[in-house]
C-alpha cells in the first residue's frame, strides 16, 4: 500500500520550502523505501529551490542523509529491509561508455528510483539529485544505498551522501593528493574542510586553508590545516608560494567555484602542479586568461563531481576510518534540527555560520 509521510517541498522558483504530505508508493523492481534518519542541509538544496537546477517544480528536497531500508521491490538483493544505509547519486548503470571503459565514477546514465513519489493530489515530485530525503521516508533504486557500520550516527553517516564525500574525493581521488604533497584549499565551507581532511588522511605536508572568514579558519584548522591564510588582508597566490619555499602547493583546491578564486589556485600552484575545481559556478561567469600561461605552467585541471567517489568502494571505508578515530567527519556536523527547520537552516547557511546543519528524527 503507499504511504503518506512527511516532505519538505519546494513548491515554485524562490518560495520558502514547505513541510506536507507526500505519497510513497511500494518499491517496484530495483526500487528501495528507505526511512530516514538523518539528512544534512546542502546549497544544492537551495539551489534547487532557486530554480538554479531545472524547473521541474515542485522538488522534495533532501540528498545527504542515512537511514534503514524498510522495503525492497522486486529483484533487489543488495541490501534488504534493517539493512543501515548512506544514500547516494551515483547508482551505476555499469553499461555506458564510462563504465564500459572501467570509469564507472564517470558513469553517464545513474539509476533513481523508476515510479514518482507525488503530493496527495497527485502531483509528481522531482527529488533532489533523485533522492529526497527532507522526508520520513524516500523511495530510491537499490544502487543508491550503500550499507555501512550501524554504529556511526546518521547525522554523520549522511553527509558522506554528498557535500563532505565530494571535498574528500577532491582531494584523494580528483586530485590525487599523496604523502609529502603541498595542498592549499581555498574556500573552508564543508566541502572545502573536507578536502583538508582528505589532504590529512593521504598524508600531505603541508595542508592550507585561505578563507575570508576567520572562523571558518579556525574550524579548518581543527580538521587537519598546518597553515592559514586570511583572504580579505592578504594576496592568495604570494602567500601560498611563502608557505612554500616560492613555489606554490603542488595540487590547489577550488572549493568556492568563482572566476577569481579559480585564478588564484591557477596561480598559486607549483610548475606541473594539479588544480582540481570541485566550487560550482554560476552560468554567467567567464575566465579571460593568457592561453600561454596555461601552456608554459603545465600540470593538470580538474573539475571534480561528486570527488569521483564510487559511494561502494568509499563510503564503508571512510566510515570505518571515522569510527577509529582516523576521520573527524563529526566535527562537520554544527547543528541538528527538525524537519521544519529547513528553510531557516537555508539562512543559516547563507550566513555562513554552519558547516553542516542535519535534520535528524
Ligand atoms: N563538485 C561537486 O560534486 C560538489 C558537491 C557539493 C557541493 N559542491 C559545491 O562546493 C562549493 C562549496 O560548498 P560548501 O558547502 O563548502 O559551501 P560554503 O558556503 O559552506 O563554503 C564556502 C566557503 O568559501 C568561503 N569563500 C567565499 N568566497 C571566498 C573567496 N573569494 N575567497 C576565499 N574564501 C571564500 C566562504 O567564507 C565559505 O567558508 C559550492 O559551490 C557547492 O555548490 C560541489
Ligand atoms: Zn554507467
Ligand atoms: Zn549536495
Amino acid at each position: 500500500m503507499p504511504q503518506t509521510v512527511r516532505g519538505v517541498i519546494a513548491r515554485s522558483k524562490g518560495a520558502p520550502v514547505e513541510l506536507t504530505d507526500i505519497v510513497i508508493p511500494d518499491p517496484g523492481p530495483g526500487e528501495v523505501v528507505v526511512a530516514i534518519a538523518a539528512c544534512g542541509v546542502c546549497h544544492t538544496d537551495l539551489t534547487y529551490r532557486e530554480g538554479g537546477i531545472n524547473d521541474e517544480f515542485p522538488f522534495l528536497l533532501g540528498h545527504e542523509a542515512a537511514g534503514t531500508v524498510e522495503s525492497v521491490g522486486e529483484g533487489v538483493d543488495s541490501v534488504q529491509p534493517g539493512d543501515y544505509v548512506v544514500l547516494n547519486w551515483r547508482a551505476v548503470c555499469g553499461q555506458c561508455r564510462a563504465c564500459k571503459r572501467g570509469r564507472p565514477q564517470y558513469c553517464f546514465s545513474t539509476f533513481n528510483a523508476t515510479q514518482k513519489m507525488t503530493l496527495t493530489d497527485g502531483t509528481e515530485l522531482t527529488p533532489a539529485l533523485g533522492i529526497g530525503a527532507f522526508a520520513d521516508k524516500t523511495l530510491v533504486h537499490a544502487g543508491q544505498c550503500t550499507k555501512v557500520d550501524p554504529a556511526a550516527d546518521p547525522a554523520v553517516a549522511g553527509l558522506l551522501g554528498c557535500g563532505v564525500m565530494a571535498g574528500l574525493g577532491a582531494a584523494v581521488n580528483t586530485g590525487a593528493v599523496s604523502r609529502g604533497d603541498s595542498v592549499a584549499v581555498i574556500g573552508c565551507g564543508g566541502v572545502g574542510d573536507a578536502a583538508i581532511a582528505g589532504a590529512r588522511l593521504a598524508g600531505a605536508s603541508k595542508i592550507i586553508a585561505v578563507d575570508r572568514d576567520a572562523k571558518k579558519l579556525d574550524w579548518a584548522v581543527e580538521l587537519g590545516a598546518t597553515h592559514t591564510v586570511n583572504a580579505t588582508d592578504a594576496d592568495v597566490v604570494e602567500a601560498v608560494q611563502a608557505l612554500t619555499g616560492g613555489f606554490g602547493a603542488d595540487v590547489v583546491i577550488d572549493a568556492v567555484g568563482r572566476p577569481e578564486t579559480w585564478k588564484q589556485a591557477f596561480y598559486a600552484r607549483d610548475l606541473a602542479g594539479t588544480v582540481v575545481l570541485v566550487g560550482v559556478p554560476t552560468p554567467d561567469m567567464r575566465l579571460e586568461m593568457p592561453l600561454l600561461d596555461f601552456f608554459s605552467r603545465g600540470g593538470a585541471l580538474k573539475s571534480s563531481w561528486y570527488g569521483d567517489c564510487l559511494p561502494e568502494r568509499d563510503f564503508p571505508v571512510l566510515i570505518d576510518l571515522y569510527l577509529q578515530g582516523r576521520l573527524p567527519l563529526d566535527r562537520f556536523v554544527t547543528e541538528r534540527i527538525a524537519l521544519d527547520d529547513v528553510e531557516k537552516a537555508f539562512h543559516t547557511m547563507h550566513a555562513g555560520e554552519v558547516l553542516r546543519s542535519v535534520v535528524v528524527w
